[in-house]
């Protein structure tokens, strides 16, 4: 059945250096469609012409896994060679057309890349590679054309990309006149229901919008849609982009690899990012939603209208992609909340990342599979940098370029470069130096240093990146720092100012409250103060993905803490005091008083929003403490950091036990459940007040929230404190039972159940859910749910017996021939190795060296080796 076997497919590197231009280009293509769950017949008819930008005649189509049963080049028979990765064969000098018919096995395809079955429906993956699975194609994205397929099966609802063009008993057809790559080619066929509106674009045209989900979830769709309809009028006001078919459809799968799939006009969505009810979703998930819905439509003008040249390009889509979502989920739900849950993501993935064995550029310059490189440096780095390119060039220098970008390149497989000259030409050039950002891997150090001569404040920046894998020399960047400065009583002395590093070493001088480049020497490491010295308020806003290494005393950071108009600085104070509490408290310091009473008092403050009271709240996580220790040269102790950690919210939860009491009292949410933010905020807050107060009441309040509790927010949260508690069996049991049908629900039931198991315990519990018949690993999300969850449990999955370094490797043993892309993304989990004590690098590098014997996929070796650095 396998002409092309992927046993000897290629294992170097694809190089951005070596990137030519396609010999031949498509005009256009047709296909047809015989669906059979494990013989699916699919014909092409492709119209080819030379490319005139390359010279090479040459013909070849990848392809993988595929039955080729007939070909022909201008209707004469031919018989191409065909190698594991596709077929070549002899063209004519000129146009012509090549036809094929091939079969492939949907149901067999538990790699869930190319066309596959999800519970009896149809459906398909092909970004990145994943139409060589379906035909034999130019599968690369800088081979553009329009689509018209024919879906012949007795599904009663079969979709492909566009718009409907004809249908009949047993087949349909669907024409996308926008050419595309193929990866963006979908089809799905099922019995499928709709939930429909319509949406009149601001070009006047009408556009019909659904949601396609099993029979039986229609009621979990309507948040979707009205997160699409949302997204269509923002893009439309806020970028001046509208939609461009007649039909937009939404599909929801439950086994899909990724979040969700930007497919031109039929987006395939992960069911777990569609379906929400009150009942069976979390605040999160609501937001999720309706961050991933807008995240797929924006590509439709970000990635689909304009795509990538190639995939080292990737984050010209995805990094924009996401810069526009966060702009519209700020809008929606507030920017100064959305900054700090971004950057609390950007740091836990981001900076871990760039801090390990797997630091690339947020332009790679070289991969072995492209599946590896959906990063989150492509994508959240990628985002931060387009984020500090409107702050250089400013907003409206910004829409200018976006404009240029959109009118100069739609149509088109485009590359950095091109996006960036737009900004080059609106501001005439100023911006020279900035592309090192999508070059140099690792994360930028600036140190700050300050001297207040008693009237002038200097301050003198310096940076420097450490080397990462393959780049050991680094360079400067520019680093827009926005900042402010405070009295010493609290009071904003000088406005909001973005101070630009652009070389190794800079000082600037605070004059008339403007900052200025300054020539003078360097600001003197000891301030030579002569009265208390005003207090800086740097990188407000996070307006550069850097870390920053300033001498700041707890006091300075008190009065950030409680005055500080820039509510991601106010944020960010706390967290830098109960980081250094923490570490404090490790070396068996005493804790500070005062900040339990700061928090206290910033928490009860009802001037602030719930949603940011919560996250001052929130302590800095096992793993961040981890990798602070290792960055202050110190070797991480994983259950000391679990011990000390709790002791400390022990500590926190007594000193304020009346005003976590009164919050939880006091927060409780009345009338029928809205997943806004206002609301979920106070959700958030009163949750984490719960918390806290259940390690004093032994869990009973916990308890009544969960037999109370009318929403998944309010349920799930109180499970995960009773778990924590180690009070929970009997809540888990009635769980389990109430959403054992549910799939997207009983996963939180495994997540919650391992996540939150004790260090000492959770690999045992881990095992034995992993063994129920409930828990299968060919559905992604079921398999992140049970075997992600332990590796994010931290004390666990770093236990002293290596048990969790060998949970895992157990599974994606299991898990790597049944789904190389999911098993290589979740080997990642062993990035931090070298953080660690020789124990446990010995533990973890053999069970990676285990995981690599056992003569993996590609991308699980990829990952492996990369790891591993040898
Ligand atoms: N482009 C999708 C997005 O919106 C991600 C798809 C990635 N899929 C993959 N197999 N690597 O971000
Ligand atoms: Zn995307």
């Amino acid at each position: 059945m396998k002409d092309a076997t992927p046993q000897t497919v290629r294992s170097d590197p694809v190089r951005l250096a070596q990137y030519e231009a396609p010999n031949w280009l498509v005009e256009d293509v047709h296909l047809t469609f015989r669906l059979h769950p494990t013989a699916t017949r699919v014909t092409s008819r492709i119209r080819f012409r030379p490319n005139p930008d390359s010279a090479d005649r040459g013909f070849r189509l990848d392809g993988e896994d595929l039955k080729l049963l007939s070909a022909s080049i201008d209707g004469r028979a031919v018989e191409p060679r065909i190698d594991a990765e596709g077929l070549s064969v002899d063209a004519p000098n000129d146009a012509f057309i090549w036809e094929c018919e091939v079969e492939i096995d949907p149901k067999a395809n538990t790699r869930l890349e190319g066309l596959y079955m999800s519970k009896g429906m149809y459906c398909t993956q092909c970004e990145a590679e994943g139409f060589r699975r379906i035909t034999f194609y130019p599968d690369r994205p800088d081979v553009m054309a329009p689509f018209t397929v024919r879906i012949e099966s007795d599904q009663p609802v079969m979709l492909s990309n566009g718009n409907p063009t004809a249908s009949g008993d047993g087949w349909a057809e669907w024409h996308d006149p926008w050419p595309k790559p193929a990866y963006l080619f979908a089809l799905v066929a099922g019995e499928l229901r709709a939930t429909s509106t319509t949406h009149r674009t601001s070009e006047g045209r009408d556009a019909t919008l659904n949601v396609w989900v099993r029979p039986g979830d229609e009621d979990r769709t309507g948040y979707a849609l009205d997160a699409l309809k949302r997204s269509m009028e923002w893009d439309e006001r806020v970028y001046g982009r509208a939609y461009d078919l007649e039909v937009f459809n939404l599909v929801a799968v439950d086994d899909f690899n990724m979040g969700a799939m930007e497919n031109k006009g039929l987006n395939i969505f992960n069911s777990k990012y569609v379906l929400a009810s009150p009942e069976t979703a979390t605040d999160r998930d609501y937001e999720l939603i309706e961050g991933i819905v807008a995240h797929e439509y924006f590509h439709n003008w970000t990635g689909n209208r304009i795509t990538c040249r190639d995939w080292f390009q990737l984050c010209l889509k995805e990094g924009l992609t996401v810069f526009r979502d966060k702009q519209f989920s700020g809008d929606v739900r507030g920017h100064a909340v959305k900054r700090i849950d971004d950057v609390l993501m950007l740091r836990a993935r981001q900076f871990r990342e760039d801090a390990g064995p797997l630091a690339h550029p947020v332009r790679p310059e070289e991969y072995v599979e492209i599946n590896n490189f959906y990063t989150a440096t492509v994508y959240e780095k990628g985002a931060e940098v387009i984020g500090m390119l409107r702050t250089l060039a400013g907003p409206e220098a910004y829409d200018r370029a976006l404009t240029l970008y959109f009118d100069r390149h739609d149509g088109d497989a485009a590359t950095i470069e091109d996006f960036f000259a737009c900004f080059q030409e609106v501001t005439g050039n100023a911006l020279t130096g900035f592309e090192r950002w999508w070059s140099q891997a690792g994360t930028p150090r600036v140190t700050a240093v300050t001297h207040w001569s008693g009237d002038v404040l200097t301050l003198t920046l310096r940076q420097s990146t450490p080397a990462t894998p393959g780049q050991p020399q680094k360079g400067p960047v520019w680093i827009p720092l926005a900042t402010g400065v405070l009295s010493p009583d609290g009071k904003e002395v000088a406005p909001t100012q973005v101070l630009t590093l652009k070389t190794s070493e800079a000082t600037f001088r605070l004059e008339g409250g403007i900052w200025r480049p300054s020539d003078g020497p360097a600001a003197d490491p000891l301030p030579a103060s002569v009265e208390p010295a005003p207090i800086l308020s740097l990188n407000r806003g996070f307006s550069a993905p850097v870390i920053l290494d300033r001498k700041v005393t707890d006091a300075e950071r008190l009065i950030l803490l409680a005055h500080d108009t820039d509510p991601f600085n106010r944020w960010e104070a706390g967290r830098q005091v109960a980081k250094e509490q923490l570490l404090r408290a490790l070396d068996g310091g005493a804790l500070d008083p005062a900040w339990f009473d700061a928090l206290g008092r910033l928490v009860s403050d009802d001037s602030l929003e719930p949603a940011f009271r919560a996250l001052a709240l929130g302590l800095p996580s096992e793993d961040d403490i981890a990798q602070s220790l290792h960055d202050a040269g110190r070797t991480p102790d994983p259950a000391r950091i679990h011990a000390i950690r709790e002791d400390v919210l022990q500590g926190l939860a007594e000193a304020q036990a009346p005003l976590f009491r009164a919050l939880v009292d006091a927060l409780v949410t009345h009338g029928p459940y809205s997943p806004d933010a206002e609301a979920a905020g106070r959700r958030a807050l009163r949750l984490r007040a719960l918390d806290m107060l259940s390690r004093l009441d032994g869990g009973d309040a916990a308890a009544e929230v969960f037999a109370t509790a009318d929403n998944m927010t309010e349920s799930l949260s109180a499970l995960a404190i009773l778990i924590r508690r180690g009070t929970g069996e009997a809540e888990s049991g009635t769980f389990f039972t109430r959403w054992y049908d549910d799939p997207n629900t009983l996963d939180k039931w495994f997540s919650t159940v391992i996540g939150n198991a004790a260090p000492d315990e959770a690999v045992a519990v881990a095992r034995r859910l992993t063994a129920l018949p409930e828990f299968d690993p060919k559905t992604p999300n079921r398999f992140r749910s049970a075997v992600g969850a332990l590796s994010a449990n931290t004390a666990a999955f770093h236990h002293a017996s290596g048990e969790g370094y060998r949970f895992l490797a157990d599974w994606l043993i299991v898990l790597d021939p049944i789904n190389p892309q999911t098993a290589a993304r979740m080997t990642t989990a062993f990035e931090t190795w070298r953080r660690y004590d020789g124990d446990r690098q010995g533990m973890m590098t053999d069970q990676l060296r285990r995981i690599l014997a056992t003569g993996p996929s590609r991308d699980v070796t990829e990952i492996a080796t990369r790891l591993l650095g040898d």
